[in-house]
């Protein structure tokens, strides 16, 4: 019998604007899965939130796409989106695009990461939430996972892992995908990959026995919406050890806060600063981008965890480097490459000023 991990996240309201979720929609959220595991639906589950974003974790025997838990995750949203409307949270129900669920929750707003699996005799599992920044964000460190030898040692000198992984990439622009294999098509694939907010990592694959070895959440709220409706911060599964990257391994491309686009208004570049729990709350200049990083162990479908591997005084260098690229970044205030490109941006009063200029432009001789 194969298990299923679905994580699915939604901002469905905050406190002190788009900062923290509440507790109380967390609880809320505890107890409708709480119900669905008494009842059989659900294995196991863990509510937690980055920043202003719920996330549901989930397992159960339902397979991915299932109807019912896709409707178990919507309606502990929708519950939550009341308790966030009483008390009037900061937008309150912002990534439910509908308030009728219709088959699956892809394309309703909330994020989704799910994989199936036949159970090793032990099977360590990551979930990586990330707060004020977009599903490209996960890019450069899934591939230091899977493809890069000075960051997973284990690709150079462990035969299971030596062959290497298949990449399965979205282009969320043309709603097309294909799929690459690593090392042999690495130049073509970060060819592609270098380019975040159009080319995102869906899915990696062992390509020894197509052995799943992660899934990212790739939607994107602002193309789906047609108009600016919030951030669609990701979340990823990564399997660890045993023909997989150790967790060490997993957990290591963070300790470099690199550049991801979000952070203020979703319209900057900014460092993602890897965090435990605790701080996983974004404040300065709505930011900077957060990622936390919770590990299980997946026993017969029980979550037995997590730990939260970023909690680490390893990371402590890599916090403190966000926070002076943070100040560095934050020093161009309205300039590129700071701010986004115009097309990027998520906000833009542009047209606006276009139209005001409308007949002062004068040709350059
Ligand atoms: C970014 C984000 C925030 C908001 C900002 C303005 O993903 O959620 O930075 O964009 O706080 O929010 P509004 O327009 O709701 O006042
Ligand atoms: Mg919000
Ligand atoms: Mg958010």
């Amino acid at each position: 019998m194969k298990t299923t991990i679905s994580v699915i996240k939604a901002d469905v309201g905050s406190v002190a604007g788009h900062g923290i979720a509440h507790p109380a929609l967390l609880a809320k959220c505890e107890e409708i899965l709480a119900k669905a595991k008494e009842e059989e639906l659900l294995t196991d589950y863990y509510v937690t939130n980055c920043g202003d974003d719920t996330e549901l974790i989930m397992t159960h025997k339902q397979g991915e796409e299932n109807k019912e838990i896709h409707e178990l995750a919507f309606n502990a949203f929708m519950e939550a989106t009341a308790i966030a409307k009483d008390l009037k949270l900061y937008g309150a129900g912002q990534d439910l695009l509908s308030d009728t669920f219709s088959g699956n929750i892809k394309g309703m707003g909330p994020g989704v990461a799910e994989m199936e699996f036949k159970e090793r005799p032990s099977d360590p599992v990551v979930v990586f939430c990330c707060d004020k920044t977009e599903p490209g964000a996960f890019n450069l460190p899934i591939f230091r996972m899977f493809a890069d030898p000075f960051n997973t040692a284990g690709l150079v000198i462990d035969p299971s892992l030596h062959n290497g992984y298949k990449f399965e990439i979205f282009d969320v622009m043309e709603h097309k995908k294909v799929t690459m294999n690593c090392p042999e098509e690495m130049y073509d694939a970060l060819a592609l990959l270098g380019s975040i907010s159009r080319y995102v990592i869906k899915r990696v694959i062992r390509k020894d026995d197509n052995e799943i070895a992660a899934a990212i959440s790739t939607e994107r709220l602002n193309l789906m919406a047609g108009s600016y409706v919030g951030k669609d911060d990701p979340v990823a599964i990564v399997r660890s050890q045993s023909g997989f990257p150790a967790a060490g391994e997993v957990v290591e491309p963070f300790a470099f806060p690199h550049l991801v686009g979000g952070w203020m208004r979703g319209s900057h570049n900014g460092p993602l600063m890897p965090v435990g729990q605790k701080n996983a709350y974004p404040v300065r200049f709505d930011g900077p981008p957060r990622v936390m990083a919770l590990g299980f162990q997946i026993a017969d479908g029980e979550l037995v965890g997590p730990a939260d591997m970023f909690d680490d005084p390893a990371y402590d260098p890599a916090r403190k480097q966000a926070a002076e690229i943070a100040d560095y970044m934050r020093r161009h205030g309205p300039f590129e490459p700071h701010r986004l490109p115009a097309d990027e941006m998520e906000y833009t009063s542009l047209p606006g000023v276009m139209e005001k200029l409308e007949g002062r432009f004068e040709d350059i001789d």
